[in-house]
């Protein structure tokens, strides 16, 4: 080879050394700031002076914001969280019978429903509403009004306690056996204890639902259909096991309805939660008939502990009525 040929190729080869120095530069710039982009897009912007996400509160380490609270065409629940829920209610049907019904409720239901405000660095603020008979007098209605997110459960009523509970609903939480009516911009957040409770669901929208439970039930209700979610069975075995360290049966719907605003909103404010002097948990907009209620089965001192806790800590505001 002459010097020159020599010289050309020694020249080539430092050129595409440095061309492939300059891709992988290039390359290793655009990985980094896809990593950034992404990071930007999952971190959880919130706006809030304190908020839900943000604490380091001991109990607020509990939140695992990664467990879905409602049922989505594309859910895949485990065999393990159907075997717990099953025995919540003594389901006999099985797995399979199970995956068949909730097939047919996305042929009738949202198959998906977005829970996270879609801007970051925006507040968003929730009232969650229990039905506490210390809420009476309490003159809470403005304040939860205020907020971005009302959420509600079960027969709560509004009509003649505005006062006290304010007037709006954004989220209307409830089961078969204490099922309402809703005004058609509030969703109905459905807590499935049971197939049957499923069925029920799709029926009181459809053809009515004819059969019998433990209570008195709804042949129909009146709800947006658009507006309807379902509690994952994966998200109430974690309120149970993380949020109650597996203490009674299972949570109450006002227990799990607070653990559903820790995923959901940036801010909370808990109304309406604690037993009246006797330890029973009465309402706000009826007199007791059974006077030996107490809290209905469910571990109530430990949950009623567990909001003094988190609102000790700052994870939410706890507002205990008169
Ligand atoms: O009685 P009901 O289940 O409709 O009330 C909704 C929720 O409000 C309960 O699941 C419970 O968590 C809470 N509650 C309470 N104290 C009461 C009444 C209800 O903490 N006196």
């Amino acid at each position: 080879m002459s010097v020159v040929a020599g010289e050309r190729s020694r020249m080539s080869f430092k050129l595409k050394l440095l061309a492939l120095q300059l891709s992988a530069t290039v390359g290793l710039l655009l990985v980094l700031q896809f990593n950034e982009l992404s990071q930007l897009q999952f971190q959880d912007l919130c706006a809030c002076d304190s908020c839900v996400s943000e604490n380091k509160g001991s109990l607020s380490g509990r939140l695992n914001r990664s467990v879905e609270p409602v049922l989505s065409w594309t859910t895949d629940l485990s065999e393990e969280a159907f075997s717990w829920w099953k025995s919540l209610q003594n389901e006999r049907r099985d797995f399979r019978f199970f995956k068949k019904t909730v097939h047919k409720l996305f042929q009738i239901f949202p198959r998906r429903t977005e829970l996270r405000k879609q801007n970051s660095g925006t507040c968003r603020t929730c009232a969650v509403v229990g039905n506490s008979v210390n809420l009476k007098g309490s003159h809470y209605g403005p304040l939860i009004d205020y907020q971005d997110v009302v959420m509600r459960m079960n027969i709560a009523k509004t009509n003649g306690y505005e006062e006290d509970v304010g007037t709006r609903t954004t989220y209307h939480v409830m089961y078969p056996e204490s099922a309402t009516d809703l005004h058609n911009s509030t969703h109905l957040v459905f807590f499935p204890f049971k197939i049957m409770d499923l069925e029920w669901l799709i029926k009181a929208f459809t053809t009515g639902f004819y059969g019998r439970s433990y209570a008195p039930i709804k042949t129909r209700i009146r709800a947006n259909k658009d507006l309807v979610m379902v509690i994952s069975p994966e998200f109430m075995k974690y309120s149970h096991e993380k949020w109650l360290e597996k203490k009674g049966v299972y949570p109450s719907t006002g227990f799990m309805t607070l653990i559903f605003a820790l995923h959901v909103c940036d801010e909370i404010h808990v109304f309406g939660f604690g037993a009246d002097s006797d330890g029973n948990w009465s309402h706000y907009f009826e007199e007791l008939a059974d006077k030996t209620l107490k809290t209905g089965g469910h571990p109530g001192n430990r949950e009623y502990e567990i909001i003094q806790e988190l609102a000790k800590e700052k994870t939410v505001k706890f507002y205990k009525g008169s």
